[in-house]
């Protein structure tokens, strides 16, 4: 078991009760657990930024019937192979395709790909998941 440290935290009453209320209402059971998740998060965010080699996942959803996004979407893929790891397609419905990429790389690669897949007219929603080994993170 590592060594757990206690510490003291202080802020305005506003503040905190607005925090209270958050993590309340997801379910945390202790502030200790919910300030211990935005502390990893804000670490993990930092190794992305920094790190040499990253790893997480894109999922966008597009109209497949949008004229030529589908061939655009593959060509993006195509140019960024190195970066792609596995992808998943599910057609969600009539129109609507959800893909999920795992991806690795250089943090500025992966973004790179991501913003290209956002900024394709006909793309509904794409969401950049940023994760970790948590070498660094513990
Ligand atoms: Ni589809």
């Amino acid at each position: 078991m590592p060594m757990v440290i206690r510490f003291g935290v202080s802020m305005e009453e506003s503040l905190l009760s607005r925090f209270d209320a958050l993590i309340s209402s997801k379910g945390y059971a202790s502030r200790s657990e919910a300030i211990r998740d935005l502390v990893r998060e804000e670490l993990v965010r930092q190794e992305w930024l920094e790190g040499e080699e990253v790893a997480g996942t894109i999922t966008f959803v597009y109209d497949h019937h949008t004229r030529e996004l589908a061939h655009k979407l593959l060509a993006v893929q195509h140019d960024a192979g190195r970066n792609i790891i596995a992808s998943q397609h599910v057609h969600l419905d009539h129109h609507n395709c959800l893909e999920v990429l795992v991806v690795k790389g250089k943090p500025k690669e992966v973004q790179r790909l991501a913003g290209r897949i956002k900024a394709a007219r006909g793309v509904k929603h794409c969401l950049l998941s940023m994760t970790t080994t948590g070498k660094h993170v513990p």
